[in-house]
């Protein structure tokens, strides 16, 4: 792991710890007000305070990306899981929604939070965004909030990127399509 992959993972890792300490505590304190409040009260209202809590991110790409029931969503760094909740109910039972995040204490919170939603149709993995553990072709929409401009590697990442979803696009042409936050 890098110098610059470790610091970012010691950083999360502290952050996850704070949100799933009692009382409410947000992720991170002295939030900037251009990046906070990103999702309506009906999106948050739905899901467990835990995973509103921890929100890291610096935009809201679940209202970005047009999901369709069925299919298949992965979230690069998925920290407390927000965007992959909310993503899991649009693609509905027959859909899935993957989080991928490198952070133990992220994977641990978020699968709290999956449990406290009692979403079925989510799977939190363990792994790197520079090399995503899915096979190829898999996915049909990739979201990503304030995740990729982390990455030492922007490349590796996008390479990663295509590689999941690249066969499904000469099958399903236009509909091909993802919503980056944060690239
Ligand atoms: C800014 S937070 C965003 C979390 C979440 N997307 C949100 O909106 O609340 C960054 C997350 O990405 C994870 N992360 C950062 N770099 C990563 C990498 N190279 N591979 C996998 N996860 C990474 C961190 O562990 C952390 O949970």
């Amino acid at each position: 792991m890098t110098d610059i992959k470790e610091a970012v993972r010691q950083k999360y890792s502290q952050a996850a710890l704070r949100a799933g300490s009692c009382c409410g505590t947000p992720a991170l304190e002295g939030a900037s007000p251009i990046t906070s409040n990103l999702y309506s009260d009906q999106e948050t209202g739905e899901l467990p305070e835990a995973a509103v809590l921890a929100s890291l991110g610096c935009g809201n790409p679940t209202a970005l990306a047009e999901l369709k029931e069925g299919e298949t969503v992965l979230d690069l760094g998925s920290g407390g899981g927000i965007d992959v909740l909310l993503s899991a109910r649009r693609v509905g039972p027959k859909g899935k929604a993957y989080g991928l995040d490198m952070t133990d204490e992220m994977l641990t919170l978020a699968r709290e939070n999956q449990k406290k939603a009692g979403a079925q149709n989510v799977e939190f993995l363990k792994g790197e965004i520079e090399q995503i553990p899915l096979p190829d072709s898999s996915v049909d929409v990739i979201i990503s909030n304030c995740v990729i401009n982390l990455s030492a590697d922007k490349q590796q990442v996008l390479r990663e990127a295509f590689r999941v979803f690249e066969a499904r696009w000469s099958l399903r042409g236009f509909r091909r399509r993802h919503a980056w936050r944060g690239a």
